[in-house]
């Protein structure tokens, strides 16, 4: 594609024009947007860009790993990956309100970030992947009072780093068509939203390990059976959830009284308003049979059909 070729071509300009020969820092997640703002900045001045990759323990089944190879390996890029799980269960054990669990997750990140940059020397640019969405979503009161997103203006104040926000005239689908053309990999440039706190919004009420396993477990049985089913592009966003209630079930001659599991999935434009989205049958009770035989401590699975509003997408 000529036009996405050109538009690399003259942000790999502009970069190199304003970085020079000094060095960058990039807070990778492995999301769409700082995967690509990592890859084009890694283009244009490649060893001279470090990214910090924070593992907080609540990403997804084979998140970590899968950023390491194909950024890490597949690009070459300098990241250093920080293992701070047990950094952020300590300091959310017993917590269940959710707006705490994003707050201390939050301001763990910065932390753990921090601790990592000031290691770094000379460090001059901090790069993010703002799109342009996000400065005007953040501008709009409900965007902040309903849950506080930390994209933006999450930057610790002392770091007195100069911002590079090569994305931020773009919109999402402008950012896909740029990694495309970068080589970014699909599963990447097209993943689903996840949300900056990750499981720990999926684990309802206070984190436990075990709790964290079966999230995780049961959502990669889902995104399995949803990608099997040629639905991933077609759903907004597919995950589990997991109550915290338990409810009564038998399994052979036993009674058993375990963990429900919650599959959220839902078709939007823009994350602000969604439908249910209307999975077939036989997919449902593939993923639901499945969960239940090989996700221990579930015993019943259950399938919002809630749009938003009233509901919101996640369900903390
Ligand atoms: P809700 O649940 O409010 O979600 O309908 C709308 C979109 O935002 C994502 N989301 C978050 N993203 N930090 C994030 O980075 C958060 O705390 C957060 N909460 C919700 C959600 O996954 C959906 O895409």
């Amino acid at each position: 594609d000529w036009t996405m070729e050109h538009v690399v071509e003259m942000e790999v300009e502009k970069i190199r024009d304003q970085v020079g020969d000094r060095k960058v820092l990039c807070a990778l997640s492995g999301g769409v947007d700082s995967s690509v703002v990592a890859a084009l900045i890694h283009r244009a001045i490649g060893d001279q860009l470090t990214c910090i990759f924070v593992d907080h323990g609540l990403l997804r089944k084979n998140e970590a790993d899968d950023v390491m190879r194909t950024l890490g390996d597949g690009f070459n890029m300098n990241i250093i990956k920080v293992d701070a799980k047990d950094r952020f269960l300590s300091k959310l054990e017993g917590v269940s309100d959710p707006e705490k669990k994003r707050k201390i997750i939050g301001n763990e990140f910065i932390y753990v970030f921090d601790d990592e940059a000031d290691k770094l020397k000379e460090i001059d640019y901090l790069a993010q992947g703002t799109l342009y969405t996000d400065i005007i979503e953040s501008g709009t009161e409900t965007a902040q009072t309903i849950k506080s997103h930390h994209n933006v203006g999450g930057l610790p104040e002392e770091m007195e780093l100069q911002l590079i926000e090569p994305l931020n005239t773009l919109f999402k689908d402008e950012v896909r068509a740029l990694g495309t053309e970068l080589g970014v990999p699909e599963h990447i440039v097209w993943r689903q939203p996840f949300p900056g706190p990750g499981l720990a919004i999926r684990v309802l009420g206070a984190i436990t390990e075990e709790k964290l396993k079966i999230v995780r477990e049961s959502d990669a049985i889902l995104r399995e059976e949803i990608k099997e089913a040629g639905l991933d592009r077609d759903i907004w966003q597919y995950f589990t959830v997991l109550p915290d209630i338990r409810s009564v079930g038998v399994m052979g001659d036993e009674r058993t009284y375990d963990y429900t599991i919650g599959i959220r999935a839902v078709t939007s434009i823009d994350g602000m308003t969604s439908d249910w989205a209307r999975i077939p049958w036989d997919v449902l009770e593939k993923i639901s049979t499945r969960i239940v035989n090989q996700v221990d401590h579930i015993n019943r699975v259950v399938y919002d059909v809630t749009s938003k509003p009233p509901a919101t997408i996640e369900w903390e």
